[in-house]
């Protein structure tokens, strides 16, 4: 037997001598000791339907017009009356409208339109920077009864499309259980017109459509209450979202699958809940892909961290119900993909689990041993969005291999204080994946900042009594966090992974609804989509 093989028998036989003591909830896979839900009803995600027309369909309505300077009125918006552009012409001067930056202008009572919003395109041309232009009128037209307009004639057919898809992103809301009053404020259509139309429409039919879908896809998964999604929930959300799309074969792991294949990291983290934990993996294989084996994305899927014994200050506990970002974005990031047809191998795996105190739960100074044969010995239950992920890329590394693994985690509050909310934080052995994921950050607008992986990192999780510890003595907690998950990959499997917990929430702006940003899905969808299979070597220290 192969030194890997006795490991996963050893594990295997560790874990199975574990459930004994697993709570019988956890052991019936039962989740009727939860209080129903049945009442909450979630309002429908919308956006406005997209067409593309050579001419305007009528000019009614809102009008958008995005403009690079002054000489561009007489052009792209051709189509008004001399007076309607008079009065715009008049506005813009009196406003002393900014063409350098990404501002706007609204004007009413001009012509018969309803509003005339003006964009400015601002000098940066660049696709992630049209497409926030998209999203900020996408929001702040979001209440405008009539159908909008949008005037793009001149503008490349990729400008178009981008700005097609960044209203689609803009008009997504997060008021989900104010469901009357969004159902009454039912979004009419968008007509974008320009000379492009036809590629235009191609484009944003080919891919921003369906990014604009798996982002409210992610925004929704992440801003539900933890008495929605759980675990089980989460992947009944995940097979509905994908019912009928071409290519893709969805597979959730239960306890009984789990505890068969030794993940006992996960499966003790999940030992508090009523809700039993589930390893969901989604493959998708599109034409044409190469067969380098898959790109893996495995994202933290803590539907609710309350610390668990180790628990956390009330004060904003809360927001841990987005603690499964990073698993609805790997999702929302391969949903992406396959609607969109894209011609690439991809994996998306959630490692669901609930994080809560009981008396079945983990506790600190317990031993854990992960897929990989590995065992941990838990510091702060707290720490558990790696116990998660080191089953998750122990299973990739062990059952897939993969070109590459990407995982992404809202895994630290010390990512927050080195980065805040304007970079996630990118670990990687691999220079070559790294650089990769940066292009991807800056093509797509989700930032990424690479971090180091110093080798003082494996001082700071050394355990006296397990083969790792799941939090170090340091003071960088990011990086002892990365290292920790680094342990549960083979060296030469080319791994990077990202900390998004500055990134995944916040308050409204004019960029957002409150709650979450969706972010990583863009990121995810442009790493793999140009993503180039990089040598499988390790570093070298
Ligand atoms: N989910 C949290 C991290 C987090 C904190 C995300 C704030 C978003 C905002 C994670 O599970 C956690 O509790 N991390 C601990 C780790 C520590 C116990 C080693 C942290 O960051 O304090
Ligand atoms: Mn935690
Ligand atoms: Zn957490």
């Amino acid at each position: 037997m192969s030194t890997f093989r006795k490991a996963i028998a050893a594990s295997l036989s560790f874990a199975l001598a574990g459930t004994a003591l697993a709570s019988p909830a956890l052991a019936q896979g039962r989740s009727d000791a939860v209080a129903p839900s049945l009442t909450l009803k979630a309002a429908k995600s919308q956006h406005r339907a997209v067409t593309f027309a050579a001419a305007p369909a009528q000019m009614a309505g809102t009008l958008v017009l995005p403009l690079t300077g002054e000489a561009d009125l007489a052009t792209r918006a051709s189509a008004l009356s001399d007076a309607e552009r008079d009065a715009i012409a008049r506005a813009l001067k009196a406003a002393e409208f900014d063409y350098k930056g990404q501002g706007s202008l609204s004007l009413r009572g001009i012509g018969g339109w309803d509003r005339i919003h003006v964009v400015s395109t601002g000098t940066d041309m660049s696709p992630a920077a049209i497409q926030k232009l998209g999203v900020m009128a996408g929001r702040a037209l979001m209440k405008d009864k009539g159908p909008l307009t949008v005037m793009a004639g001149g503008l490349p057919a990729e400008a178009v499309a981008e700005l097609a898809t960044g209203m689609g992103i803009g008009e997504y809301r997060s008021d989900l259980y104010q469901a009357k009053a969004r159902d009454a404020a039912a979004m009419a259509g968008t007509v974008v017109v320009g000379d492009t139309a036809g590629a235009a429409r191609a484009l944003y039919e080919g891919r921003g459509k369906a990014l604009v879908e798996a982002m409210a896809f992610a925004r929704d998964l992440s801003n539900e209450p933890a008495n929605v999604i759980y675990p089980e929930s989460f992947v009944e959300r995940t097979r509905a979202a994908f019912a009928g799309v071409p290519g893709v074969s969805i597979e959730a792991l239960d306890v009984p699958a789990m505890e068969r294949l030794g993940m006992g990291s996960i499966l003790g983290s999940g030992r508090g809940s009523a809700r039993p934990p589930r390893m969901l993996i989604v493959r998708y294989t599109g034409r044409g892909a190469s067969s380098a084996g898959p790109v893996v994305l495995a994202g933290k899927g803590i539907t609710f961290d309350s610390g668990g014994i180790s628990i956390k200050n009330s004060g904003g506990m809360g927001d841990m119900k987005f603690d499964m970002s990073g698993a609805a974005s790997v999702v929302g990031a391969v949903l992406a993909l396959s609607k969109s047809r894209a011609p690439v191998d991809v994996v998306a795996i959630a490692a669901l689990s609930e994080n809560m105190p009981d008396g079945n739960a983990v506790r600190p100074a317990d031993v854990l041993q992960a897929m990989n044969g590995k065992t941990i010995e838990i510091i702060s239950t707290d720490a558990e969005g790696r116990l998660v992920l080191a089953d998750a890329v122990a299973y990739a590394d062990a059952k897939l291999n993969p070109a590459a693994i990407v995982d992404m985690a809202t895994l630290t509050g010390s990512i927050v204080t080195a980065l805040g909310d304007d970079y996630a934080g990118m670990f990687s052995r691999h220079d070559p994946l790294a650089t990769q994921l940066l292009q991807a950050g800056e093509a797509s607008g989700d930032d990424l900042w690479r971090m180091p992986l110093h080798a003082s990192y494996a001082d700071d999780t050394k355990s006296t009594i397990a083969d790792i510890k799941n939090s170090g003595a340091s003071g960088a907690g990011a990086g002892a966090g990365a290292h920790f998950i680094g342990a549960f990959v083979k060296p030469e499997t080319p791994w990077a992974h990202i900390d998004i917990a500055g990134m995944a929430w916040g308050g409204a702006s004019d960029v957002k609804a409150a709650g979450s940003t969706g972010y990583g899905v863009r990121l995810l969808e442009a790493f793999v989509r140009n993503f180039q299979p990089v040598p499988k070597i390790a570093a070298a220290d």
